[in-house]
């Protein structure tokens, strides 16, 4: 597990700035009628006009730009012609390498109206993320990230993915500690200032088993009920995290921890 210098830091911050800009701007062109590809190639236009590089193409022969599961889908679900349909949710994974550091951040997003349970899965989703988030700070646990992932997602009767983990990020997309999104706190590697690390709660509305696909990457929920991902890469700071992949002027957690104010709408998370 390593720790950021200031420069290498900053390298993350562009790198993660930009993850969090463009998936913002995808987030925004999810509409009934488009297709996955068609996000997929709007992000690759904007990764490469800024001149990085996409981070998921070509890992372990991983074919395209962003991941983007639908509904049952769990992660790592390919772009494909399929169009969006009103009702669905979509999540849409991005990483990119910029002057050789990694950015990785996921939202879900509704399509069109979505049923108030796949909203409530959605809102507790990102809740969890952010629950997860308040607690990271130099000498918290690793354990203690899925743990307040965990509590907030069962306390509302929705299930937490245990195939799948948040990570170190860095020079690498995968770097130590592997984060999982359960389990007891207190246990593992304290966390250390300037530690980079990306937090991916995958949540279930049903049960938590997922199954893989025949294209050997689409991860689907077992019983076939929707499924939701949200993901941030965050430094650890003495007191508190700097959430690296907010896009720019979010004005949400700086420096030291949860922030005040937040002008944009949409996926808010919820502050309590
Ligand atoms: N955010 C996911 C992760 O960090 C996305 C990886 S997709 C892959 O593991 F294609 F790169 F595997
Ligand atoms: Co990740």
């Amino acid at each position: 597990m390593v720790c950021r210098s200031p420069v290498e830091l900053s390298r993350l911050r562009d790198a993660n700035r930009l993850v969090g800009r463009i998936l913002d701007g995808l987030r925004r062109a999810v509409a009934p009628g488009v297709t996955t590809a068609e996000l997929d190639a709007l992000a690759e236009e904007q990764i490469r006009a800024a001149g990085a590089v996409p981070a998921f193409k070509g890992y372990r022969g991983y074919p395209a730009t962003i991941c983007a599961s639908v509904n049952e889908e769990v992660v790592h679900g390919i772009p494909s012609g399929r169009a969006l349909g009103e009702g669905d949710i979509v999540s849409i994974d991005l990483g990119v390498r910029l002057e050789g550091f990694y950015g990785d951040s996921a939202v879900t997003v509704p399509v069109g109206a979505v049923s108030e349970r796949a909203a409530a899965l959605i809102r507790v989703t990102e809740e969890s993320l952010w629950k997860a988030i308040a607690i990271v700070r130099a000498g918290a646990r690793v354990s203690d990230i899925g743990h307040a992932v965990q509590t907030h997602v069962e306390a509302h009767g929705f299930s937490v993915v245990r195939e799948f983990v948040g990570h170190g990020i860095g020079a690498a997309l995968h770097e130590e500690p592997q984060v999982p999104n359960f389990g007891e706190p207190g246990r593992g590697p304290r966390l250390a200032e300037g530690m980079v690390l990306a937090i991916e709660p995958m949540v279930n509305m049903g049960r938590p088993e997922i199954r893989i696909q025949r294209d050997g990457w689409t991860a689907v929920a077992k019983d076939g009920s929707l499924s939701a991902h949200f993901e941030h890469t965050v430094a650890v700071t003495a007191d508190g995290a700097e959430v690296l992949s907010l896009p720019p002027g979010d004005g949400r957690p700086g420096p030291s921890g949860v922030a005040a104010g937040g002008a944009r709408t949409g996926l808010q998370p919820a502050r309590s």
